[in-house]
């Protein structure tokens, strides 16, 4: 019977230590026995990144990196894009199973008694400049929130932290609608809750008045499959914010407001746009090969490709690029889709990319369809933002009632200066 422990030796002072495995893991703070002195503060880690730091157990998703697998509880991504509403997989990830008939349809009218925002809420977002990004308003619209409701502090009440939950979820769309309406100059329009989730959504968007807006069939599929891939993706960078920030037990809205700052940046929910801005860039199919070299030679990278977790193809991108052609049938096609398809033939045979194994990730042909849907491209990440926030706060519960967890804080190695003494000003150089 094999041991579940580790033995190491520390070859400094030849003595040896045996710590315990538990899921492949051992705990780091069993290497703080691992000393040189009494004085010895004893070993860590080093790991900027968290490029092998498990920092949560989680139930919420699985992904599986080198064959390209990702389920919610259990539930493989494919058969939940092809079969389930973005709301019943919201109930997924934050109760555990898939809602019965009676749940969802309860499940769906209390989200939807919830997609009004106070007046006030609508005065913040005018107050913005003409030309805001639609991210930076959604960001601070969302942390705006907790003033409007200081009861969400009680995070360790259920019912409490059940509606906010409530409140967040239904509220989302509704903020960044209005923030897409700002930016068009539009007034904006406030929710019809007679529409299901993602119809209210685009008529928020779209809606002109007369004649009435009817949501294309096609744009309601598109949007209900994409929020359903983009609603969680384990400890990504805005997960881990959600789980840092609220660590401290702030209230949800301050911690997804730092959640959906952290999807902001290019290397994360931003990479959609700049796929596009890449594909405006190269501008025709024969640019392509030496754009591909340019990125070989360290000059940019190929935006929408290589992923810190999948060593394969994303199991999203794969359901992306097939829903690109559905969505194209009914809106005519994006004439960038064939640049992105030579790239992305290129870049997989290509030596470079092969032997880094880059593949194409959720964002590469994400943009192309919200494009084809009328999305302008600065309001790509807000709309990740908006199903994923149902993953972010998911992960915020876990975290919060998982008793391994604390605040987090990491250590880091101090390389500065040793203590010296104050320098006046007349004697600095
Ligand atoms: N184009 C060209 N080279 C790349 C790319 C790329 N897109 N991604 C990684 N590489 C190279 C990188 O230069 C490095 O090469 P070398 O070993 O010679 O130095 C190697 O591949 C490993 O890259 P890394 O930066 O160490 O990998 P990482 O795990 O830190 O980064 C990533 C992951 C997603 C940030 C990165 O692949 C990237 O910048 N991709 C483009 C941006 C993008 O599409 N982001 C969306 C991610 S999926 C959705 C989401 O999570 O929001």
């Amino acid at each position: 019977m094999p041991h579940e422990t580790l033995t190491i030796t520390d070859n400094r002072t030849g003595k040896t230590y045996e710590v315990p495995i538990s899921h492949g893991t051992i705990h780091s703070t069993d290497l703080r026995q691992i000393k040189v002195s009494d004085t010895d503060f004893g070993m860590m880690t080093y790991d900027p990144a968290f490029m092998n730091t498990a920092s949560c157990k989680s139930t919420i998703t699985y992904i599986d990196g080198d064959v390209g697998i990702l389920r919610y509880r259990g539930y493989p991504i494919e058969q939940l894009a092809e079969h389930s509403s973005y709301l019943e997989v919201a109930y997924l990830l934050l109760y555990g199973e898939l809602p019965t008939a009676p749940q969802l349809a309860s499940w769906e009218a209390e989200v939807q008694k919830h997609t009004f925002v106070h007046e006030n809420v609508k005065k913040i977002m005018e107050a913005f400049r003409y030309d805001a990004h639609p991210m930076g308003m959604f960001i601070s619209t969302v942390a705006a929130l907790s003033t409007f409701y200081p009861e969400a502090s009680r995070i360790f009440d259920p019912e409490v932290r059940n509606k906010q939950v409530l409140r967040l979820i239904g509220k989302v769309p509704t903020i960044a609608a209005f923030s897409y309406r700002h930016i068009k100059g539009m007034p904006y329009i406030y929710p019809n809750n007679d529409l299901s989730f993602i119809q209210n959504f685009l008529n928020m968007m779209y809606s002109i008045g007369s004649p009435r807006y009817e949501v294309p069939a096609i744009f309601e599929k598109a949007l209900n499959i994409l929020f359903i891939l983009h609603a969680d993706h384990e400890q990504n960078c805005s997960t881990s914010a959600m789980r840092n920030v609220g660590s401290s037990q702030v209230d949800p809205y301050s911690a997804t407001a730092a959640a959906a700052a952290a999807l902001y940046g290019p290397l994360h929910g931003g990479a959609n746009e700049a796929v596009l801005k890449m594909l405006d860039q190269i501008g025709s199919l024969s640019k392509v090969p030496d754009f591909i070299e340019k990125v070989k030679k360290g000059e940019g990278r190929l935006m929408g490709f290589g992923h810190r977790v999948y060593k394969n193809y994303d199991p999203r991108a794969k359901v992306i690029k097939k829903l690109a052609y559905d969505v194209f049938a009914v809106t005519g096609t994006n004439p960038k889709l064939e640049i992105a398809l030579e790239l992305e033939r290129i870049a997989l045979e290509d030596e470079y990319f092969v032997k880094r194994k880059l593949y194409p990730n959720v964002d590469f042909y994400s943009g192309l369809i919200y494009q084809a849907m009328g999305f302008p491209m600065e309001f790509f990440p807000v709309l990740f933002a908006i199903p994923r926030t149902s993953g972010w706060i998911s992960h915020w519960q876990e975290m919060l009632l998982d008793p391994d967890q604390k605040i987090a804080r990491p250590r880091q190695i101090y390389l500065g200066s040793d203590a010296r003494d104050f320098v006046p000003m007349a004697k600095r150089r």
